[in-house]
């Protein structure tokens, strides 16, 4: 009987077969358990006689068990540890990545160039009122100007009957710096507009960079060696040139209207090199000029002490013209084709 049951029990293909092995041997109903319980109604002769291999085949059995539960765990745990092995070596399943969009590309360029140059970045709401998108900027209710801003008013009139609408420049933010800090001040302020206005170039909303500097002392010369100094810096080129032309914007006087040269290499249209050689010419990039006294009146500042020049900038079309795009619509229309080939690794 034991050479029967430790060979069963050796043979014992898992855990559960060998538990009912043990049952039955060693149970309490099981066989072995009811051979020691014989030993009770023995004469202590017969007792003494037969209970040393009872008591062996008992322990022979538990041995055989306790064994082939250890051979079993071992060969599990092998198991387990050969399936759930990981391979070190394999190359990690690729994950989408995001990109930075190239308006925000360019926002961060522009406010690196600027801190280099002292200036700060300043924001302000896009939904603006009446007085700092218009009025304080000379440009009074019945002003022509108003009209050609396609604005996006508000039905509603707020209780100081200010008119409100969503901000047709960055402008307004040059009037909310000089409010809030006073002088000297050198501030740049990106951000979005909104133009009821729509085609190839020009989509309703859109994004400016404004400009500013208030101080003592300030000049056109200033604002030249500026602009000059940005547009290099931005375009990664020394030969970019300027030229400035008279223009006209009721916040600035004088006004000027600043166009880059531009070239033609390897068949393609860059910015920078001889604007007067063979296909070369000028571009427009920029509206700027000396802030206009009544500018500096309306804010509350002494215009025969604080001068200074503003300048405000399309961010769209400064990416269109470095990066290479042609189209402004697919700034935003978040076709991730679109954002893949033209977005920034972070
Ligand atoms: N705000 C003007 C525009 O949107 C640009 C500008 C800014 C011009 C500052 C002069 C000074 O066209």
């Amino acid at each position: 009987q034991q050479a029967e049951l430790v060979g069963a029990i050796a043979a014992a293909p898992d855990a559960e077969s060998l538990e009912a092995i043990r049952i039955s041997a060693l149970g309490k109903s099981g066989s072995i358990t009811a051979l020691l319980k014989t030993l009770g109604a023995m004469s202590p002769e017969e007792r003494q006689e037969k209970a040393p291999a009872i008591q062996s085949l008992r322990t022979a059995v538990a041995d055989a068990i306790a064994a082939r539960k250890a051979a079993l765990d071992g060969a599990a745990l092998d198991a387990r540890l050969a399936s759930e092995r990981l391979d070190m070596t394999l190359p990690v399943a690729a994950t989408p990545q995001g990109s930075i969009h190239p308006v925000s590309q360019v926002m961060d360029e522009l406010a690196e160039i600027f801190a280099d140059l002292g200036f700060a970045v300043a924001t302000g709401p896009e939904i603006e009122d009446d007085w700092h998108n218009f009025t304080a900027l000379n440009i009074p209710e019945t002003h022509p100007a108003r009209a050609m801003h396609d604005t996006f008013y508000f039905p509603d009139v707020d209780a100081e009957d200010r008119k409100m609408l969503l901000r047709t420049h960055t402008s307004p933010v040059q009037i909310r710096a000089m409010t809030q800090t006073p002088p000297p001040i050198r501030i740049i302020a990106p951000g979005r507009v909104y133009r009821s206005d729509s085609d190839a170039t020009h989509t309703p909303m859109f994004h400016q960079v404004e400009g500013l500097v208030i101080d003592r002392g300030i000049h056109l010369g200033h604002l030249r060696w500026t602009l000059e100094t940005f547009l290099k810096a931005f375009f990664e080129r020394d030969d970019i040139v300027l030229r400035l032309r008279p223009s006209y914007f009721p916040f600035t006087e004088p006004s000027v209207e600043v166009d880059v040269g531009y070239s033609v290499e390897k068949g393609r249209r860059v910015i920078g090199g001889d604007p007067t050689g063979p296909n070369g010419g000028w571009m427009e990039v920029l509206g700027s000029g000396m802030v206009h006294s009544k500018v500096i009146t309306a804010v509350g500042l002494d215009p025969a002490e604080w001068q200074g020049f503003a300048f405000g900038c399309g961010i769209d079309r400064l990416a269109m013209l470095k990066y290479g795009m042609d189209d402004l619509r697919p700034f935003f229309d978040g076709d991730l084709r679109w954002l893949r080939h033209y977005g920034f690794r972070a």
